[in-house]
């Protein structure tokens, strides 16, 4: 017995030496230690055996197996380095992949459609910091230090006197300060406020308007605003001005367009009303010439404002704010 499990051990190694792929590698195993393998057969006449031969038998044959076991382990091993590097393969007959083409932002695409609209009605762009005087972003703006519309607005404050602008309008007094009527005029920018939901963020963007001239009316408001939603958002959009209160502008009033979603049936993101408002706005408060050194007599003037992420929201059908600033390729992409 014991010299039969030697002969079976010599034979079965040299077999697997010659071995060359997976699927013979298997064979093998099976013809030596499967159920009805070789070497198992043999195993089972050990019991068989005369007592005295039974311990030493199965020793050997317990020896045997482990060496085959380990050999059979050791030429897969061997097989599988053999295998080609599947990370240095390269089929150089697939087609390239493109690479993501940059484009603009839809914050920027909507900003530069508002402006394109009022440059064709004849305003001028104009920028003002965005780090802004107590003066200008309240003060001059007949907001005074202790006026409690400054509660409207949650502010990000740098110092005593200096804050981050919560509005585009300073740069409506930066601009009649530094030039005489007649002014039209509209500038974009970043503005900031302490807050953050699915519907603000801490920065998000205005384009604020204003004109001053001699002779101008609420009529020249509501015309030009009419004018401004029917190209933004098509002429059949029905409009509303509804009475407000804003500090620098008197009469005021909020414009309000017929939900985009459910045409003013009424819906969630209308609160059931079917009106959506879209900006402030109003005529120059006499109250505002003062600081700027204008002759309210002489002149009159209306001035508007709008949050941009508001309108791209309605204008795409987006339900959250936070998108615009998460740099996700996938929303992105699709403007
Ligand atoms: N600045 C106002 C706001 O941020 C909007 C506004 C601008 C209102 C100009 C009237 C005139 O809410």
């Amino acid at each position: 017995m014991i010299e039969q499990l030697i002969e079976l051990e010599k034979t079965a190694l040299k077999e697997l030496d010659a071995v060359k792929d997976p699927s013979e590698l298997e064979k093998l195993r099976i013809s030596y230690l499967g159920k009805k393998g070789i070497l198992t057969s043999l195993m089972r006449k050990v019991g068989t055996l005369p007592q005295e031969q039974r311990a030493d038998a199965g020793r050997v044959s317990n020896l045997v197996k482990s060496n085959l076991s380990r050999r059979i382990k050791e030429v897969i091993e061997g097989i599988e380095s053999l295998k080609p590097d599947q990370s240095a393969f390269i089929d150089v007959t697939l087609p390239g992949r493109k690479p993501l083409r940059g484009h603009l932002h839809p914050i920027t695409l909507v900003i530069q459609e508002v402006c394109q609209i009022f440059i064709k009605m004849g305003f001028k762009i104009v920028k003002g910091p965005n780090v802004e005087l107590d003066y200008y972003n309240f003060e001059a703006l007949n907001l005074p230090k202790d006026h409690p519309a400054r509660d409207m607005q949650d502010t990000f404050y740098v110092s005593d006197n200096v804050v981050l602008r919560t509005h585009t309008s300073p740069i409506q007094v930066r601009t009649m300060e530094s030039q005489r009527p007649p002014v039209s005029i509209i500038a974009p920018g970043k503005v900031y406020r302490r807050d953050s939901d699915v519907s603000h963020t801490p920065m998000f963007h205005q384009v604020e308007g204003l004109l001053v001239d001699k002779q101008v009316s609420l009529g020249d408001l509501k015309g030009t605003l009419t004018s401004f939603v029917h190209q933004m958002f098509g002429s059949d959009t029905r409009i509303r001005f509804r009475p407000s209160f804003f500090p620098f502008t008197e009469p005021s009033a909020e414009v309000d367009i017929q939900c985009v979603i459910c045409g003013g049936k009424g819906c969630r993101t209308c609160s059931q009303s079917g009106w959506l408002e879209i900006l402030g706005s109003g005529m120059v408060d006499p109250e505002v010439y003062r600081f700027v050194d204008y002759d309210p007599e002489l002149y009159s003037g209306f001035a508007f404002g709008m949050g941009i992420e508001r309108i791209a929201m309605l204008k795409y059908g987006i339900d959250d704010i936070q998108l615009f600033f998460k740099n996700d390729m996938r929303f992105l992409k699709q403007f």
